[in-house]
């Protein structure tokens, strides 16, 4: 009597599971005519994929267009305008997005860091639907952003040839021209400087997998993380250009502050 009813009861459960299979791939068959497949090799699932669709429509499609093919600046409708996302990858959309930088507020020469407004999910989700656009450069894997046993010596060397002549030696920043800037790259986590450097947001160059190899991306981050947590010795902020320029600083004040001293001396005799 029990027994059976236990029987009876898996075998209702089995068939509501079933039912509920046909349901769901059912809706899924219908929903992915209307949105992307997936491309080969990811895990995005086609949910996801719709969230992303839906998010892009709603805060960056006046920018970039329906379809994220772009939209001139100058066009009839007056809109802001924005480039084509078509292979930019999940990559720059993930950068973009995650440091705030998009969706821009007001055009600007250079899209600053701002408070993000979207959560992990949600970036998660427009970078999946992006990637779906064209093939691009893609996130780093865990193991691509595991630091253990980096070298920092040599990350610090490619630093300084690659990096320095825009962004400084203490990673602080600097003046380009035409009005732009370098920002400070002490701000951005381990995934946003590999994104940075693969994607080349605006006036920066992209250092793809074959000029920085990951092995080195690996060992440069691992050196900018050392800057963020490394004490300021120089005590005055001057850039850590080194002990020549924090010499000539001491040097300077030392010789006003002998000066000073010989005219209120002289004032005093007189
Ligand atoms: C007000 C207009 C505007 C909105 C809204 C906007 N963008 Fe942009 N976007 C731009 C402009 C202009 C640029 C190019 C200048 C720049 O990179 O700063 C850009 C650049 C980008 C880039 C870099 C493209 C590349 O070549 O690597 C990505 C990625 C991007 N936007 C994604 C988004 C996403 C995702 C959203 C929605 C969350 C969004 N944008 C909303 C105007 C906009
Ligand atoms: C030619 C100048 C130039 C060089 C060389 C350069 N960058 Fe940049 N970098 C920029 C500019 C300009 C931006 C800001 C782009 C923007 O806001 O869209 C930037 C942005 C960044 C950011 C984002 C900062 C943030 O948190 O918002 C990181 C990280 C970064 N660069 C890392 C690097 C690394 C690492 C290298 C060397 C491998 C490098 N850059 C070489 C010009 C340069």
């Amino acid at each position: 009597m029990k027994k059976r009813s236990r029987r009876r009861s898996l075998a209702a459960g089995l068939l509501m599971g079933g039912a509920l299979v046909v349901v769901g791939s059912g809706y899924a068959v219908v929903s992915a005519e209307t949105t992307p497949a997936p491309p080969a090799g990811t895990t995005s699932s086609v949910e996801q994929l719709q969230l992303g669709r839906q998010l892009f429509l709603e805060g960056c499609s006046s920018c970039h267009g329906l379809d994220g093919e772009g939209i001139a600046a100058d066009n009839a409708t007056g809109g802001n305008g924005g480039p084509s996302l078509i292979g930019v990858g999940e990559a720059s959309v993930d950068f973009q997005v995650s440091t705030g930088r998009m969706p821009l507020a007001v055009p600007e020469a250079q899209a600053p860091r701002k408070d993000v407004l979207y959560s992990q999910d949600e970036i998660a989700a427009l970078a999946a639907y992006v990637a779906t656009l064209g093939p691009g450069p893609a996130n780093p894997t865990e193991e691509e952003l595991n630091l253990e046993g980096a070298n920092i010596a040599e990350g610090g060397e490619i630093f300084r040839t690659n990096c320095t002549q825009c962004h400084n030696f203490a990673g602080s920043g600097g003046a380009l021209t035409d009005g732009q800037y370098a920002p400070a790259i002490t701000d951005a986590t381990p995934k946003q400087i590999w994104q940075a450097m693969v994607t080349g947001p605006q006036q920066m160059p992209v250092f793809s997998n074959e000029t920085i190899t990951p092995e080195d991306k690996k060992n440069l981050i691992a050196y900018v993380e050392s800057l963020k947590v490394e004490p300021n010795n120089g005590g005055l902020g001057l850039g850590r250009l080194g002990p020549v320029t924090e010499g000539l600083f001491v040097w300077t004040a030392g010789l006003f502050f002998l000066i000073a001293a010989a005219v209120w001396i002289g004032a005093k005799v007189r």
